[in-house]
C-alpha cells in the first residue's frame, strides 16, 4: 500500500511567510515568480480549483484536455499542476525527460483513486482468470487511478479513459476480442455503468466487483455472464448528489436545465438534460439560452464559476448543501507562491516522479487513449 493509500500525510507545513502573507501579498508575490520565471514554467488548472489559484493558469481543462496539454507542452522546463495527485503523475508519464512536473500539496490525492490499489487489481484479474477467459478481458482505468494501474492496463493490452471519451474508450475495448468481450473498468462504478447503458447496455450485462470479498462477492456464473466488470469505487463529491435533488429542483423550476457529471449514480444521470465531463457542462453552460436557471451536479468551486462568468443565467449545485473535493482544496495561494518561488530560487520542491518501468507500461494504457480520442 503507497503512502498516500495508507492515509500518511505527505506535505509538510509551509515555511514562514506563507500562511499568514495576505491575499493581496500573495498575488502581487506570485504575479512576480511567474513573470520571472517566464516560458520555463507553465501552471496547469483544473476545473475544480479554487479561483484564488485558477487565475494563474496558463491553461485549464478537464482531465483528458489537461493531459493532452501536458503532452503537448514541450518548451516548459517546468509544469506546475494545480489538480490532483493521479493528474500528475500522468503529466509527469506524458511530458518529456527534460520537463519536471509540481504539484503544490503532495495531500492533494483522490479517495476514489485510492479505492482501487494494484495488489487488489491483481487478485482480481487473477481469481477472474480462474472462471473466465482472461485473454478476452481487457483492463480500463478511469484516468482517476494511480500510475501503477495505468501501467497494469498498458501491461494487458487495457486503456486509460476519461470521463469525456470513455464511450469511446469502452466501445474500442468491446472490439477487442470478439462477441465474448469482457471489460474490467476501475475504481470508478458510476463511470463504468453509466457508459454502459450509454452504449445500450443492460443492468444484467453489469456485475459489480467488491474487492472486499472473495471472487469479488460474486458467484463464478455472474463473472462468466457479465460483459462488464464493475470495481465498487465511487467520488465521494459525485455520490452525494440524489434523484430528490433533481425533483426538488424541477418543482422549483420547471423550465430549469440538470447537467450532470458522469461520476454520479444512474439514477441521477437518468434524470439530467446533459450529462458530460466538466468541460462538456462548461460548454453546455456557454450555450445555454439567456434567463436560462441551470443545476449542475459535479464540484461547487466550477459550479460558482460558472454562476460569476455567466451574468445572464442562474447557475446552482444541485445539492444546495454540497461540499466540494477536499482534495482539490488543499491548493492555495499559499502554496503556489511556495513552489513557484522555490523554483525561482532554483529549488524543486514537490516534485512528481513516476519510476521509468512503470512509466513506460501506463505510457502505453495512455498513449492508447490518446490515439482513440
Ligand atoms: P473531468 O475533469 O475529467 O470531468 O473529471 C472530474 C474529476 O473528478 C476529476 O477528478
Ligand atoms: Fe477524486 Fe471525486 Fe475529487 Fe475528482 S471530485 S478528485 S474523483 S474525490
Amino acid at each position: 500500500m503507497s503512502n498516500r493509500q495508507s492515509g500518511l500525510r505527505l506535505q509538510s507545513p509551509l515555511p514562514e511567510g506563507y500562511t499568514d502573507a495576505t491575499a493581496d501579498e500573495l498575488s502581487r508575490r506570485i504575479a512576480k515568480a511567474k513573470s520571472t520565471l517566464g516560458d520555463r514554467v507553465m501552471i496547469l488548472g483544473h476545473h475544480y480549483q479554487r479561483d484564488e489559484v485558477m487565475r494563474w493558469a496558463d491553461a485549464r481543462g478537464d482531465s483528458f484536455g489537461l493531459s493532452r496539454l501536458a503532452a503537448d507542452a514541450r518548451d516548459a522546463e517546468f509544469v506546475v499542476f494545480c489538480g490532483v495527485h493521479f493528474m500528475a503523475e500522468s503529466a509527469d508519464i506524458l511530458t518529456g525527460d527534460h520537463q519536471q512536473v509540481v504539484l503544490p500539496d503532495l495531500n492533494a490525492g483522490c479517495s476514489m483513486a485510492d479505492m482501487a490499489d494494484l495488489e487488489s487489481v491483481e487478485e482480481a484479474w487473477e481469481a477472474i482468470s480462474g472462471v473466465t477467459d482472461i485473454t478476452s478481458v481487457v483492463p480500463i482505468t478511469y484516468m482517476n487511478s494511480s500510475a501503477a494501474l495505468k501501467a497494469f492496463v498498458g501491461r494487458h493490452g487495457g486503456a486509460v479513459c476519461t470521463s469525456s471519451n470513455a464511450r469511446a474508450v469502452l466501445t474500442w475495448a468491446l472490439e477487442q476480442h470478439g462477441p465474448d468481450t469482457k471489460v474490467l473498468f476501475f475504481p470508478d462504478q458510476h463511470l463504468g455503468r453509466n457508459t454502459a447503458y450509454q452504449l445500450g447496455f443492460a443492468e444484467s450485462d453489469m456485475a459489480v466487483w467488491d474487492p472486499r470479498r472473495e471472487m469479488g462477492g460474486l458467484e463464478d456464473r455472474r463473472v462468466k455472464e457479465a460483459r462488464f466488470l464493475l470495481w465498487k469505487g465511487h467520488c465521494s463529491v459525485h455520490q452525494r448528489f440524489r434523484p430528490a435533488h433533481v425533483e426538488a429542483f424541477r418543482a422549483a423550476h420547471p423550465d430549469g436545465l440538470v447537467f450532470v457529471h458522469p461520476e454520479c449514480a444512474h439514477d441521477v444521470v437518468a434524470l439530467g438534460d446533459v450529462v458530460g465531463s466538466t468541460d462538456a457542462i462548461i460548454k453546455a453552460v456557454d450555450a445555454a439560452p439567456a434567463g436560462s436557471v441551470i443545476a449542475v451536479a459535479t464540484e461547487i468551486h466550477l459550479v460558482q464559476r460558472l454562476d460569476d462568468e455567466h451574468p445572464d443565467l442562474t447557475v446552482v449545485s444541485l445539492d444546495p448543501l454540497v461540499c466540494p473535493c477536499s482534495t482539490m482544496f488543499r491548493i492555495d495561494a499559499p502554496h503556489l507562491c511556495w513552489v513557484l518561488e522555490s523554483l525561482v530560487e532554483g529549488a524543486v520542491v514537490n516534485r512528481i516522479t513516476v519510476d521509468p518501468a512503470t512509466a513506460a507500461d501506463a505510457k502505453v494504457a495512455l498513449e492508447r487513449m490518446l490515439a482513440i480520442a
